[in-house]
């Protein structure tokens, strides 16, 4: 992967999983982001994290709360004041949560937290951000990581379509439900925002061996981010707007 042409990046959920494979891959390679700014809504409990920021140079460490509005605040002027007048190129909705709840143990409470976390924080994180992203769109021309991109991390368990057959075995009406409103959320970002050259699209990083993934999952850490850097480092105009898997695949909405 080359993300040499993206000059900086912004990963929600960076404390561990996905976003802080994310950081790694990204802070080692030669072919990286000079800024990479990595958030967390505490990242003093995070080792791994403080680690990575000694380690490598140009990651900037913010802490964000992705549900809490004055957290976003107060990130949104720490990342202006480090991406300065170049603004933000790659924006990764990250962070999230997960639980099984099947039709017995589903609770109110669970489906507004899951859609509060998975799909309100996301949409208003990039409300933000939205700023820096068009000061960094308006520098460049094309479509990709060079201009401006917002990842939502969604997940193929967000799929209406696929929600059936054996896809319909994972029972989880709250974290389903608030992956498939993200993938609304993120056409109505592409509708919105495509004539300021800025890319949205939804990406699932396949059943991977996380916290929230579980040991059973498919996928190291390693082999999804991998396959994720992959298709950042390649999207074109042709993936403004779509729903692909960590292997470049167009998923169904
Ligand atoms: N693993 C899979 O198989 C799989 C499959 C499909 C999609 N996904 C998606 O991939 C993304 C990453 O998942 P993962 O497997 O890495 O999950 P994970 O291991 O459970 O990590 C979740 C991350 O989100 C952060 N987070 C949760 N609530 C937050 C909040 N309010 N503010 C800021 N950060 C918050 C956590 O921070 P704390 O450490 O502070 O809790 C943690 O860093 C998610 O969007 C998930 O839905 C995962």
């Amino acid at each position: 992967m080359s993300m040499t042409l993206c000059k900086s990046v912004l990963i929600t959920g960076s404390s561990r999983g996905l976003g802080l494979q994310l950081l790694k891959e990204m802070a080692k390679s030669s072919n990286r982001p000079s800024t990479i700014i990595a958030t967390a809504r505490n990242p003093a409990g995070s080792t791994a994290l403080q680690k990575l920021s000694k380690t490598y140079p140009g990651v900037h460490i913010v802490t964000l709360d992705v549900d809490n509005q004055k957290s976003i605040r107060i990130a949104q002027e720490e990342v202006r004041s480090i991406v300065g007048e170049k603004g933000l190129n790659c924006l990764i909705n990250n962070a999230a949560i997960g639980q099984s709840m099947d039709i017995n143990t589903i609770t109110p409470e669970a489906m507004m937290k899951h859609f509060q976390v998975n799909t309100v924080s996301p949409l208003f994180v990039t409300k933000a951000f939205l700023s820096l992203l068009q000061t960094a769109a308006a520098q460049s021309t094309g479509m990709g990581i060079q201009r401006a991109v917002i990842i939502n991390i969604s997940s193929i368990r967000g799929s209406i379509t696929c929600n059936w057959d054996e896809g319909a075995n994972f029972k989880s009406y709250a974290y389903r439900t608030s992956k498939a409103a993200l993938n609304m959320v993120t056409r109505c970002l592409a509708a919105d925002l495509g004539s300021d050259g800025i890319l949205c699209m939804a990406l699932h990083p396949g059943w991977v061996r996380t916290d929230m993934g579980g040991p059973d999952a498919d996928l190291s850490e390693e082999e999804s981010v991998s396959g994720m850097l992959t298709v950042l480092s390649q999207l074109t105009d042709k993936d403004h707007g779509v729903f692909k898997d960590y292997r470049g695949n167009n998923l169904p909405w």
